[in-house]
């Protein structure tokens, strides 16, 4: 696939939505059509599965949260993404398969080989070419959410442990994948990192082939 597909990771106030948004404006500036999404949602069937996912109550078990996360994976990338990338654009993602990875692996302790397989049907291999991890500390994290009032959804009111561990695979997942992912420090600025996000795609932009499929 021609386009370049750039997920965005990080645990809650990482601040990766104004870097998303500061990215789109800068490839729009310089003439790309950038489709911008978000998991879970995205497409009408897949938002309205993330209001079953995120509302308080009723809550979902572990195991059903993470096949409706997985539903609505799998409606986004063939409806929207997959789509995007075949006509050439770029796609920025808040959020794709290394979340359920972290969340409801390390998080909810759901065998990981098995979301592996589950992320893989859902996405029928496909990889984003360059993958940002947010790194913040769930302290640094929480604060930052508790004073954007209202914004709390039912995922960050989980134990700071709980948080602890999704930070934690977080960084396993980039360590094991370092071509993939690009680590960085959300206690920056919003300027530094912005110009640290803008270098990581730069680089992937010029040849434009981020997309890979893994089988
Ligand atoms: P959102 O309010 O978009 O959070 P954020 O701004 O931190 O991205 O809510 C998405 C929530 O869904 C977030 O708490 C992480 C969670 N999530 C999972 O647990 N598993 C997943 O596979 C995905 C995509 C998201």
């Amino acid at each position: 696939m021609p386009g370049l597909f750039v997920s965005f990771e990080g645990g809650e106030g990482s601040g990766k939505s104004t870097q998303i948004t500061r990215l789109a404006t800068r490839l729009q500036a310089l003439g790309h059509d950038p489709l911008v999404t978000r998991e879970p949602g995205g497409t009408p069937l897949a938002e309205s599965i993330r209001g079953l996912l995120l509302q308080a109550a009723p809550a979902p078990g572990p195991m059903t949260e993470v096949l409706l996360m997985i539903a609505a994976r799998s409606d986004l990338v063939s409806t929207t993404i997959r789509p995007a990338l075949a006509a050439g654009r770029v796609v920025l993602c808040d959020r794709y398969t290394d979340s359920t990875l972290a969340y409801q692996g390390a998080g909810r302790g759901l065998e990981s080989s098995m979301l592996v397989q589950w992320n893989r049907a859902a996405t029928q291999g496909l990889t984003p070419g360059l993958t940002l991890l947010f790194d913040v500390s769930p302290e640094l994290g929480l604060a930052r959410r508790a004073r954007a009032a209202g914004t709390a959804n039912r995922l960050d009111l989980e134990p700071e442990a709980f948080h602890d561990r999704v930070r934690a695979r977080y960084l396993e997942l980039a360590e094991a994948e370092p071509e993939r992912f690009v680590v960085l420090d959300a206690a920056l600025s919003p300027e530094q990192l912005e110009t640290a996000v803008w270098a990581a795609v730069a680089l992937r932009l010029a040849p434009a082939t981020g997309a890979r499929s893994v089988v």
